[in-house]
């Protein structure tokens, strides 16, 4: 993914790089950024106040933080109503057991996500 996006920022001529850290110690200086954000990312790491302190760390005062996240996919509404769908209509899911391939204890830090 980080590959990707820095073989499409140098072909687009950006001055930005993608660079592979641990959202818990960001290698980034304090007040760095006007805008910071976490699309599905921070709902999912182990110490999710520890990963807010650092987004906060790295954004200028006044500046914006934009978090994108949902919890527990078991209370996830539209969730479960997109895998209906995908089932009604795609054959290939067609009488499978499974309704979700999303997993979950009751903790939204535990969520996972398997490939079968
Ligand atoms: C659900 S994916 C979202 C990826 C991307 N934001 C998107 O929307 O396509 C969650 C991402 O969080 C990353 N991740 C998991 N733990 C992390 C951590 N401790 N620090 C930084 N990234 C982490 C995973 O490698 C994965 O790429």
């Amino acid at each position: 993914m980080i590959e990707h996006f820095n073989a499409c920022v140098t072909a687009e001529g950006l001055d930005t790089e993608g660079r592979v850290m641990d959202c818990h110690a960001l290698d980034l200086p304090d007040d760095a950024f006007d805008v910071t954000g976490s699309l599905f990312g921070v709902m999912l790491v182990p110490d999710q106040p520890q990963a807010l302190r650092e987004i906060v760390r790295v954004t200028k005062p006044g500046g914006r933080v934009l978090l994108i996240a949902y919890g527990n996919p078991a209370e996830f509404e539209a969730l479960h109503v997109f895998i209906s769908q995908h089932r009604r209509w795609s054959p290939s899911s067609r009488g499978r057991r499974r309704t979700s391939r999303c997993s979950s204890s009751r903790s939204p830090t535990r969520t996972s996500c398997g490939s079968g």
